[in-house]
């Protein structure tokens, strides 16, 4: 493969708004006022606040770039924390970081305060979903045939150790996901594991395709998880109205939160049934030396030990950023950008392999690439020569081009020229 010269996206160009092909785009919108409007203070203001949008940045699906502002946060808690750790007038401003961030995430992604536990991923939560049951041979999960390792490993360790099977849901663009679970849910199943975004076709797993599975499930008394690894801020997040058990999100993907950070959320009513497998100081409200103890009657019993109190600052600060700006407005900038690469990439005469329908379409956008060409070479080249970054993904001729509401209409476009001309070689 030739490998073309190296462009530079943002120079001159990257902001400019093209002559685009907005009627064929308005079609794919319900909004009669569409337009995409690059040239926008708000847009320019957050581009500019975050450093690795000097490149063409389509990997928030694999890590989100912080803006400066959570970078901040992060550094000064750090050294703040340092000036003195078990300085009161230090450990009553570190003490008040974790509450505060629980309150917040429940506020924003519609939850109580006390359904939220912090994490440090999406794979930490996953992992107290799926500890969270005695389980015994012959049991049975669900997930699909569309998930990340983390949602995959997890299921393969309680195979390997109890016995338990798994089944596989086909979750790819155009199936029937409610027919599917009614379809291989049976008597043996006690937990289903699903994402709320793929990371592998981008598909969506909508509102009310929530709402039926959690009721088909309750019934059967099987539980239900959703990965959202993919979640917060790339689609709409509201916790109760999803109506499953537990959700499993980080805040270092869509959230551009500082690495390391996740939330898990628990629904209060099961939190007694949810059996707790590690735990430590910090889970407890009450112990003795005789084996006695009262476990804290909130979902924050999930963490313990020494945390990484500076971080989760980060995080809360990123989430006041999103919040500066506007989660709404943010959601609809990102789906702007993917109706405009659907109908840019369709268009070439290409195919998209995510879902194009209005809820089930994200910012986890992945094509088909033309001529069969591999997915894991032309996110090489483009890595390497273009300093444009996206991502392979499942299907060998599959590509991630994860957009955020950061990324441009022009880069978008540039970036499938140089795809198309790779593809030619
Ligand atoms: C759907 C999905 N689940 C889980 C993960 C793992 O996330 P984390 O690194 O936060 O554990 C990812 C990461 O890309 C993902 O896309």
């Amino acid at each position: 493969m030739t490998v073309i010269s190296r462009r530079n996206f943002i120079k001159g160009s990257a902001l400019i708004p093209m002559i685009s092909p907005m009627a064929a785009i308005a079609r794919l919108s319900n909004d009669n006022n569409y337009k995409i409007d690059e040239t926008k203070a708000w847009i320019l203001k957050a581009r500019n606040s975050i450093p690795t949008t000097k490149d063409a940045f389509f990997q928030t699906a694999g890590i989100g770039p912080s803006p400066k502002s959570v970078m901040e946060a992060v550094s000064e808690k750090m050294h703040f924390q340092n000036e003195g750790p078990v300085n009161p007038q230090i450990t009553e401003v570190m003490s008040v970081i974790e509450p505060n961030l629980r309150k917040h995430l429940s506020e924003a992604f519609g939850s109580h305060e006390n359904e939220v536990a912090l994490t440090h991923s999406t794979s930490e939560g996953i992992n107290i979903a799926s500890w969270s049951i005695n389980w015994e041979k012959g049991d049975e999960v669900l997930i699909t045939n569309q998930e990340h390792p983390a949602n995959i490993i997890p299921w393969y360790s309680l195979s390997t150790r109890f016995g338990v099977k798994i089944n596989r849901l086909n979750f790819a663009t155009g199936t029937d996901i409610i027919d599917e679970i009614q379809k291989k849910v049976n008597n043996k199943t006690r937990m289903v594991s699903i994402p709320h975004v793929s990371r592998n076709n981008g598909r969506t797993l909508t509102r009310e395709e929530s709402e039926q599975i959690a009721n088909i499930l309750r019934k059967r008394n099987v539980r239900y998880h959703l990965d959202g690894a993919q979640g917060p801020l790339c689609v709409p997040f509201n916790f109760h109205e999803l109506e499953c058990d537990y959700y499993s999100a980080c805040g270092h993907k869509w959230i551009l939160g500082p690495k390391g950070t996740g939330a898990f959320f628990c629904r209060k009513e099961i939190l007694d049934s949810t059996r707790l497998t590690w735990t430590g100081s910090h889970s407890h409200s009450t112990m003795d030396q005789k084996g006695n103890y009262e476990l804290i009657p909130e979902a924050r019993r999930f963490e313990f030990g020494t945390r990484g109190l500076a971080t989760f600052a980060g995080f809360d600060e990123a989430l006041n950023w999103n919040e500066s700006i506007g989660i709404s407005r943010i959601l609809k900038r990102i789906d702007d950008l993917v109706i405009y690469a659907i109908q840019n990439w369709t268009n070439r005469g290409f195919k998209v392999i995510s879902p194009t329908s209005k809820n089930q379409r994200s910012g986890v956008f992945v094509i088909q690439l033309p001529n069969e060409s591999n997915g894991w070479e032309i996110y090489n080249s483009l890595r390497v020569n273009e300093s444009t970054f996206t991502s392979p993904v499942d299907g060998p001729n599959h590509l991630r081009v994860a957009i955020h509401f950061f990324n441009t209409q022009n880069e978008i476009k540039k970036t499938f020229d140089i795809i198309e001309g790779y593809c030619k070689k």
